[in-house]
């Protein structure tokens, strides 16, 4: 798939913009701040629903404004599409699909498919395990849309589970306390539950999906780094003791094969997440937080058998971000259209080796979205439109051959 066309209005920097796109390259170059990462920004949201670099939406509406505007008409090879989406200030956005008003905004989830490489990215390897989460979740929706029910309904019913965890007061407190526990525990029972059916739907895709992401992170690591400097390795690890020995380790791929449905496997996980809230639900009343679940596994990521997260050099924790995210790309284009490739400042953080490595592997995506600042960090294999991006206005260039 690739956009024909991106319009913002009082998005970020920009009062208003209107750019046509084609297939193939286009960069957006210019000075620091002048916004280019606010362009692609865009793009991801209509993808997304989210931004890559703001938990609110508040900083995405221009500044004096009360809305913001993102229009992005799509071309598969199937059909068109447009996406609206209306940022509203203080009440809810409005996204509209072809111009028909959409009741639930996440049903535009999976119009447009993006991956966006960012500087941000290197939190996915030295930041804290939610990011990872994050990644997974966010590659779960973009391959399949109805993640993003699984996702929220789990949300909820993880907020409610703690609202009903802290309401039963601290271990120690005053007689009352007891009382309160006493009466928190029979409604417990039933959120324990809830969170074991839509935590175990959660995790099990989440595993099935890093099983189905590792060989192309391998393989992806390589074809950065160079060889001979991996192996890189992803492997998922539940918050909680793993299922009984009968239903395989989470790391083991062949067990599908080997007969066990997914149905079973979301089962199993359901039973076992069951048994471990039980176990810690002492620990839980006495400190107010849900101590297992989706909420809490990891996705461990190593070089060389070390932990990336306080090992990798600042070059290999790049290289195996990049690796994540060009394995997200692998992934999302297989039998499908190839998503939207975006690359926004990438190329300044790496050295002319990585640079090269990575542009080849780009370059063949339907279309693929470059900011840089200075445009001659950019491979030279990169080539296509180039549009200077300055003060909220987008010149097209024609560079030299
Ligand atoms: N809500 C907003 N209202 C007005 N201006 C905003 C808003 N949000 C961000 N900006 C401005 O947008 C600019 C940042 O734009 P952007 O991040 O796209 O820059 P950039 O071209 O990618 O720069 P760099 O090369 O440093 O990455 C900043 O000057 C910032 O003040
Ligand atoms: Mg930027």
């Amino acid at each position: 798939m690739h956009l024909t066309r991106l319009a913002l209005t009082d998005f970020r920097s920009y009062t208003g913009v209107d750019v046509s796109l084609t297939p193939g390259v286009t960069i957006f170059s210019g000075p620091n701040g002048e916004g280019k990462t606010n362009l692609v920004e865009a793009v991801g949201y209509a993808a997304t629903l989210a931004s890559h670099r703001a938990a609110q939406d508040a900083p995405l509406i221009r500044k004096g404004a009360d809305q913001a505007i993102i229009r992005a008409a799509i071309s598969t090879s199937a059909n068109d599409a447009l996406v609206e989406i209306e940022l509203n200030a203080g009440r809810a956005n409005r996204v509209r699909l072809n111009r028909t008003p959409l009741s639930r905004p996440r049903d535009v989830l999976g119009v447009l498919r993006t991956v966006l490489f960012a500087p941000e990215d290197l939190a996915l390897v030295k930041g804290d395990p939610g990011e990872r989460r994050r990644f997974l979740d966010d590659l779960l929706v973009a391959m399949a849309p109805r993640y993003a029910g699984v996702r929220a309904d789990y949300d909820r019913v993880l907020k409610q589970r703690t609202a009903l965890l802290k309401s039963a007061g601290p271990k120690g407190g005053p007689k009352g306390n007891r009382e309160s526990r006493e009466a928190v525990t029979a409604t417990l029972d039933v959120w324990d539950a809830h969170l074991a059916r839509t935590g175990a739907e959660l995790l099990v895709a989440r595993e099935h999906l890093v099983t189905a992401l590792r060989p192309h992170v391998e393989k992806s690591y390589a074809a950065v780094a160079g060889d001979g400097r991996g192996p890189a390795a992803i492997d998922y690890k539940r918050s909680f003791e793993s299922q009984p020995p009968d239903q395989g380790g989470t790391g083991q791929a062949g067990k599908d094969e080997a007969g066990t449905t997914h149905g079973e496997r979301v089962r199993a996980a359901e039973q076992a997440l069951k048994e471990a809230l039980l176990e810690v639900r002492a620990s839980e009343l006495d400190r107010g937080v849900c101590l297992a679940g989706p909420h809490r596994d990891e996705l461990e990521l190593s070089v060389r058998g070390l932990p990336a997260r306080g090992y990798a050099s600042h070059g290999e924790s790049w290289s195996l971000a990049l690796a994540l995210r060009l394995a997200s790309f692998d992934l999302l284009r297989a039998g499908r259209e190839d998503p939207v490739l975006i690359l926004d400042d990438v190329f300044a953080e790496l050295d002319a080796g990585r640079r090269d490595r990575l542009a080849a592997l780009v370059a063949e995506a339907e279309q693929v979205l470059v900011t840089a600042a200075v445009p001659e960090d950019i491979p030279s294999l990169l080539t296509g439109a180039h549009f200077r991006v300055s003060a909220g206005t987008l010149t097209e260039v024609a560079d030299a051959p």
